[in-house]
């Protein structure tokens, strides 16, 4: 029966939390800051909640220095409960704001660079309301036509004149495409195309917290659910900029969707997070993750040490490509430093290479999909 310490967990998310960091909440679980009570079974209303929700924000705000005219909001539902809330509170803003613009006209710009965005479009499509625009569609650009493995040349964006707003993903989990950081570059995600009246919302779900945002304020929203970088599933994290704080039901009466309460976002803002009961506990454990995260050296450490990560993975992998070993399914410059995409040449290579890794205890290698 394998231990803890045996096993090197690559799980893209629900990922592997520190074993100190669990032992901690596992203590809090049954008596919190010396209540007597454990976290889960205090009011979410209580002085002791407050505080840690406070300390939570201010853990966040203060990593990514994120300015006072954004309003940090924890919520359920994940990143597919944004899929659907960026689209309904953006088209009710966008509704109040242009109250004579018919649906047909009314257009959502999404950049599709993978699974997660297409994804995305998709329920954009399905919830109506606006046309959906693929700005570009990376599998346009890949080597074989049809994979996510690259972000497109910039001069393939086609954006919209005047969309309701800008959708990206800026890390692909499964597919292992992510936007440069380095301001310039070709894989860099291209504010300077965009109309910077239109308001641009990211999907950081899997990147969230591990090295700073780049331009984050040219984003009106970016938004990730805890479990790939700090903390359980079951808590999705939003910064939002204050003009997206609308009421949804006065665009209702002008004739925009009405939005389900719990997703609307100036009620999550208005209501401190607490219009109904938040994911207590996972906020719990990403205090800690934070919290030693900060007391460690914060994100511009863990950015040095997430670049050494990723360049050794990466040069080792581009050495066994030269062997013939492995494919690297990623083009150059929009390789993720998150989760990195590659085939074992050969036949029943992957299985074997799967087999002899959980004889070593690395786990969870194969895509999650
Ligand atoms: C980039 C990205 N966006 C959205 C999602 C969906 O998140 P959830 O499962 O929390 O709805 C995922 C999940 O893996 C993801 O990786």
């Amino acid at each position: 029966m394998p231990e803890r310490v045996d096993i090197v967990n690559f799980g893209a998310g629900p990922s592997a939390l520190p074993t100190s960091i669990l032992e901690e909440a596992a203590k809090g679980l049954l008596n919190y800051r010396n209540t007597g009570i454990g976290l889960t079974e205090l009011s979410h209303r209580s002085k002791e909640f407050g505080t840690l929700t406070k300390h939570l924000e201010s853990l966040i705000r203060e990593q990514l220095e994120v300015p006072s005219n954004y309003h940090i909001a924890f919520t359920q539902g994940g990143g597919s409960g944004q899929f659907s809330a960026v689209v309904l509170n953006l088209l009710a803003r966008h509704r109040l704001l242009n109250p004579n613009v018919t649906d047909e006209e009314r257009v959502m710009d999404y950049v599709v660079t993978g699974s997660w965005s297409k994804k995305a479009s998709e329920e954009a499509k399905r919830l109506g309301g606006g046309k959906v625009n693929v700005v570009v569609d990376g599998r346009t650009y890949s080597k074989t036509g049809k994979a996510f493995d690259n972000i497109p040349p910039h001069d393939k964006w086609a954006f919209s004149p005047k969309p309701a707003f800008v959708y990206y993903c800026e890390n692909e989990t499964v597919d292992g495409v992510q936007f440069s950081h380095e301001e310039g570059s070709a894989q860099a995600f291209p504010f300077h195309l965009t109309d910077p009246s239109v308001p641009i919302v990211a999907d950081y779900s899997s990147s969230f917290m591990s090295r700073p945002i780049p331009r984050l304020k040219d984003h009106a929203l970016i938004y990730a659910g805890a479990q790939k970088n700090i903390g359980p599933s079951g808590l999705t994290i939003l910064i939002i900029r204050d003009d997206l704080l609308v009421d949804t039901d006065a665009a209702a009466k002008l004739g925009a969707a009405p939005v389900p309460i719990t997703l609307v976002y100036k009620t999550l803002a208005d209501s401190g997070s607490l219009y109904n009961t938040p994911p207590m506990f996972p906020m719990y454990v990403s205090e800690l993750v934070l919290e030693r995260m900060k007391n460690s050296g914060g994100l511009q450490r863990l950015e040095e040490a997430n670049r050494r990560k990723a360049t050794l993975l990466y040069d080792t992998l581009d050495e066994a490509e030269k062997k013939g070993l492995v494919k690297v399914k990623v083009q150059p410059g929009s390789k993720s430093w998150m989760n990195a995409t590659f085939e074992l040449v050969g036949e029943g290579a992957e299985q074997k290479f799967l087999e002899g890794a959980e004889a070593k205890g690395f786990k969870q290698l194969k895509g999650h999909r």
